[in-house]
């Protein structure tokens, strides 16, 4: 069930050397929940992640630690990366590694096409070098060094010092794109978002750019140089067309038509290379560039940038193990504005477990199953005429359902989840006030204990379709125990655009246990 409209969405593509922490974790989920509303819509969709896996930084780890490149890649891949998606319960159409043939042939094409078409020449150059970005590093980046790296220069981001190179480089000529990329931020002011990574690239621009060194002659791991097997391509210029070469760039034109262009979430560590570089490089070789760049903030853990070389790193499943994904996956989503940085606590966690899943939604889902089976047999009740307050609720279920779309259209889940959570309160402020089990011992109620009931079933109907690509586990487990499963078919293929309607659920399903969605955790 497709519309046809594509979509098509990527994380960045992780360094393996890395072990993944909760800021990947956090990149992952974002697109993982914006692919499956998507999906969800019948929109055309597809989600690539992947890992980034040449450059000098994998070099010298291999070496450290006495393998050769490949086996160290293969080793932590298989390892930690897959399983990391299993930990967060991502649904990722295809993953992507550098080192595939698929990868590193198409990478070769793109490189000579820019190079048959002049916008590449051989030069020499001479600059500071940071291994941890790899990357030659602007001035504003490069800072004087404290304490064991006093004296010399050090990289901003990592306070490590800066490698000084001087090698014969092939050069792209980034520099003639500068006013084509100004016209692109101009024509399309969504390319860029939010707003403040928009500013900041186009005041980037502005100021000029350089040519971009693309080449590396000092090592040897990496993708050859089509016609100069003496150097390798440079690492990012190899990492960024990953998102053309896993849909088929070059190899499948019909696949390649019908994602691309593609739909780009990064950390604003990382801004640069996508809204300037990459859609330069597009443009040099003929492509149309991204739909946009949508740029999120930082995970600060103790009020700094959470990275596992600061020792701040906390790994995911450090969170699934006591929380589980589902909890994992809201908590980020919904905590944090997307766009901004924001700040981690086992405290902060545990308090919105407790207050939004627990009690809120899970306590929500519970007891609503437990009255209808208490009190209708486990069938769920017809509605009689309905009153101002059922009115409201329904109200407020469509309002939630446009609101969330139209936030996710704007790439903002925390907004889309605030929205859906207007439907969480007034459900349980509409319980307390209809007071079900006082309605339970008046014979004489019946009929309005079926219209508050239904109304309370029929709205967790509605949050099980619009939560299900943050919660994909917690909410396929109330499908099932509200009985929608047999009448409406699988949560999944539920379209989330129409999730507003009222009275999709059917009177005389058979509701079914439900153990708490959300169990209460014990305090470490
Ligand atoms: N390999 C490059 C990306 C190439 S994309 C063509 C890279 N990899 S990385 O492993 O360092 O991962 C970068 C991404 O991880 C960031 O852009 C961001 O999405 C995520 N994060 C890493 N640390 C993070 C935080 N502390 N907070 C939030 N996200 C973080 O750069």
């Amino acid at each position: 069930m497709t519309s046809g409209r594509s979509f098509y969405i990527t994380t960045p593509i992780y360094y393996p050397s890395d072990l993944p922490h909760i800021g990947h974790g956090y990149t992952t989920v974002a697109v993982d929940t914006l692919a499956r509303w998507h999906r969800q819509a019948g929109d055309d969709t597809w989600m690539l992640t992947g890992t980034d896996e040449h450059g000098q930084k994998m070099l010298r780890a291999a070496a450290a630690n006495g393998v050769t490149p490949q086996e160290w890649v293969d080793k932590l891949v298989t390892e930690s990366w897959f399983p990391l998606l299993e930990t967060l319960d991502v649904a990722n159409d295809d993953f992507i590694r550098t080192t595939q043939p698929r990868h590193e042939e198409r990478v070769q094409e793109f490189v000579k096409a820019l190079f048959d078409r002049g916008y590449i020449y051989a030069g020499e150059y001479e600059a500071l070098y940071c291994v941890g970005c790899e990357e030659f590093k602007p001035e504003a980046e490069i800072v004087d060094g404290t304490g064991p790296f006093e004296g010399l220069k050090v990289c901003a981001i990592h306070s490590k010092p800066l490698e000084l190179l001087q090698e014969k480089n092939y050069f792209f000529k980034l520099s003639e794109f500068q006013d084509r990329l100004l016209e692109l931020y101009k024509t399309e002011p969504d390319f860029v978002r939010p707003e403040s990574a928009r500013n900041e690239v186009v005041s980037f621009v502005r100021s000029g750019l350089k040519d971009l060194s693309i080449s590396r002659s000092a090592f040897d791991w990496g993708i050859t140089v089509p016609w100069d097997p003496s150097h390798v391509i440079y690492v990012w210029v190899d990492a960024l067309l990953n998102y053309a070469t896993a849909v088929g760039y070059g190899n499948d034109p019909e696949q390649f038509a019908r994602r691309w262009p593609a739909f780009h979430v990064v950390g604003k560590d990382i801004l640069r290379f996508h809204a300037v570089i990459w859609p330069a490089m597009l443009m040099a070789a003929g492509l149309d560039v991204p739909r946009g760049v949508f740029a999120h903030g930082w995970l600060l853990v103790g009020g700094e940038k959470m990275s596992k070389s600061k020792l701040t790193g906390i790994a995911p499943t450090e969170i699934t193990d006591v929380f589980g994904s589902d909890a994992y996956r809201f908590y980020f989503l919904s905590a944090i504005a997307f766009g901004q940085d924001g700040s981690f606590s086992w405290e902060d966690l545990s308090a919105r477990y407790q207050a939004e899943l627990a009690n809120g939604f899970g306590n929500l889902a519970s007891r609503t199953v437990a009255m209808i089976s208490k009190y209708f047999d486990g069938v769920v009740p017809q509605a009689g005429p309905s009153t101002e307050l059922d009115l409201a609720i329904q109200k407020v279920v469509a309002d939630a359902a446009t609101t969330a779309d139209a936030a996710i259209e704007r790439f903002r889940i925390d907004e889309a989840i605030a929205a859906i959570w207007t439907i969480v309160d007034a459900l349980n402020g509409y319980i307390t006030e209809n007071e079900p089990w006082a309605l339970a011992k008046d014979e004489a109620q019946r009929e309005r204990l079926g219209t508050v009931l239904y109304t309370a079933a029929e709205g967790l109907r509605a949050l099980a379709v619009l939560l299900s690509p943050v919660m994909p586990e917690s909410t396929a487990k109330l499908w099932v125990a509200l009985g929608a499963e047999e009448g409406l078919g699988a949560l999944a293929a539920q379209p989330i655009r129409e999730a507003g309607a009222w009275g999709v659920l059917r009177p005389g399903a058979t509701v079914t246990a439900l153990t708490p969605l959300f169990p209460r955790v014990e305090q470490a």
